[in-house]
C-alpha cells in the first residue's frame, strides 16, 4: 500500500511539526493576532509521533523534516533527533531551524547523525534581522551557520523568504555567498499563510531576483533535479561552491509535484499548506487506535489532497499562522 493521492501523486515526504513555540517572532510567520501557544497536553508526545513516523514508513514515506516553531528549543529533541534517524526506511532526515541554537549543538546534531539542516536567514544585516525577526541575533545564527559547515554537515540550505522592501537589495549579496561557502541558497516566494497583509504589501518573484543575478553574475547554470530536492528549481554561479535555488509557490505553482504531507505539533495531518482541512489524528491515538488505523489515516489524509492550491489572489485559504503549521 502507498500514499498515491487522487491526481497520482506518491506522497513520500512527511513534515513534522513538533512545537508551535519559537524564540524569534519572523513577520512572516507569526502573523496577526498575539498568538496564544498550546498546552503541554495538545502537544504530541515523542512516542505518539514515532509511532506515526512508522506507519508513514511501510505505506512509503522516505522523508522526515522535523519542523516547528523552533524545533531545537523542545526538550530532549536530540535523542528524539537520533531515534528518528535510525528508524529503518528513511533515507533522508532533517530539520529547519532559526539558527539561534546551531552553534551550541552542533556536536548533538552530529551525534543525532542528521547530516543536512535548512536554515532560516533572510537577511545577511543585522538591522534587518531585527526588523524582520524582532530580535537582535544574527550574528549568533551566522556563528551557529559557521559551527555547522566546519563540523561537516553538509547541504546546508539558508531560506530566505523574499521580501519587497525589505530584503530585496540583498539578492546579489547571497549569491555571492555561495562563492565563497558552500550553501545552498533558497529563495522562497512569500506565502499567504495567516491573517496578514503582508502578502499584499511586500510580494516579489522569484524570476525578478533570478533576473537580478544574472544581470550581475552572467547566466545561472541549470542543476540536474535529484530524488529529494523538493520545489526548489536549481542553478548555481560558474565560480560556485554553493548553490541558488527558487522556490516559486506562487507564480509558478509547483502542485503537481507537491510529495508532502504535514504532521502539525498537536497532531493533525494535513495534506496541503494552503488548505485549513485537516485529520485529527492525535486523538484518535490516545483513545488507543491500531497501527492500521493510523495508516488508514494517513491515507485519509492524502485523499484531502486538492490537485493545486486555490486561486491565491483571493481571500486566503489556510487561516493558520505558519508558526503552528510548520513551515
Ligand atoms: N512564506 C514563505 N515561507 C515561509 N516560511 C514561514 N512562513 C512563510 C511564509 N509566509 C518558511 C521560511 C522559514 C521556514 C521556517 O518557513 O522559509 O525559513
Ligand atoms: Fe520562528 Fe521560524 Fe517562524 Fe521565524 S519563521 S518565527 S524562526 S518558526
Amino acid at each position: 500500500m502507498r500514499l498515491i493521492d487522487r491526481w497520482h501523486r506518491q506522497l513520500n515526504y512527511l513534515r513534522v511539526s513538533i512545537t508551535d513555540r519559537c524564540n524569534l517572532r519572523c513577520i512572516y510567520c507569526q502573523t496577526g493576532p498575539v498568538f496564544h501557544k498550546q498546552n503541554h497536553d495538545d502537544i504530541l508526545r515523542y512516542e505518539e509521533i514515532l509511532r506515526i513516523i512508522t506507519a508513514g514508513i511501510a505505506l512509503g514515506i522516505t522523508k522526515v523534516r522535523i519542523t516547528g516553531g523552533e524545533p531545537l528549543i523542545r526538550r530532549n529533541v536530540f535523542s528524539f533527533l537520533k531515534d528518528v534517524s535510525h528508524l529503518p526506511g528513511l533515507e533522508d532526515v532533517s530539520f529547519t531551524t532559526n539558527g539561534l541554537l546551531l552553534e551550541r549543538h552542533v556536536q548533538d546534531i552530529v551525534a543525532a547523525k542528521i547530516q543536512r539542516i535548512n536554515v532560516s536567514l533572510d537577511t545577511l544585516k543585522a538591522d534587518k534581522f531585527i526588523a524582520i525577526s524582532g530580535a537582535d541575533r544574527w550574528q549568533q545564527v551566522w556563528n551557529g551557520l559557521i559551527a555547522a559547515h566546519t563540523a561537516g554537515i553538509f547541504p546546508i540550505k539558508l531560506n530566505v523568504v523574499a521580501m519587497k522592501g525589505l530584503n530585496d537589495d540583498e539578492w546579489l549579496a547571497f549569491a555571492d555567498l555561495t562563492r565563497h561557502y558552500p550553501f545552498w541558497v533558497r529563495f522562497i516566494e512569500l506565502m499567504p499563510v495567516g491573517h496578514s497583509d503582508l502578502y499584499a504589501q511586500r510580494w516579489v518573484s522569484s524570476d525578478t531576483i533570478k533576473k537580478t543575478i544574472e544581470s550581475k553574475f552572467g547566466k545561472l547554470i541549470p542543476l540536474e533535479k535529484h530524488v529529494h530536492d523538493g520545489p526548489a528549481e536549481r542553478f548555481k554561479l560558474n565560480d560556485s561552491k554553493g548553490e541558488i535555488g527558487f522556490i516559486h509557490a506562487i507564480s509558478h505553482h509547483f502542485c503537481q509535484t507537491c510529495n508532502r504531507l504535514r504532521l502539525t505539533a498537536n497532531g493533525c495531518l494535513r495534506a496541503c499548506l494552503l488548505s485549513d482541512q485537516q485529520i485529527d489524528l492525535k486523538t484518535l491515538i490516545r483513545q488507543g487506535c491500531s497501527d492500521k488505523d493510523i495508516q488508514q489515516q494517513l491515507i485519509a489524509a492524502v485523499s484531502l489532497k486538492p490537485i493545486s492550491h486555490q486561486n491565491l489572489d483571493s481571500p486566503i485559504a489556510c487561516s493558520e499562522q505558519m508558526v503552528r503549521i510548520g513551515g
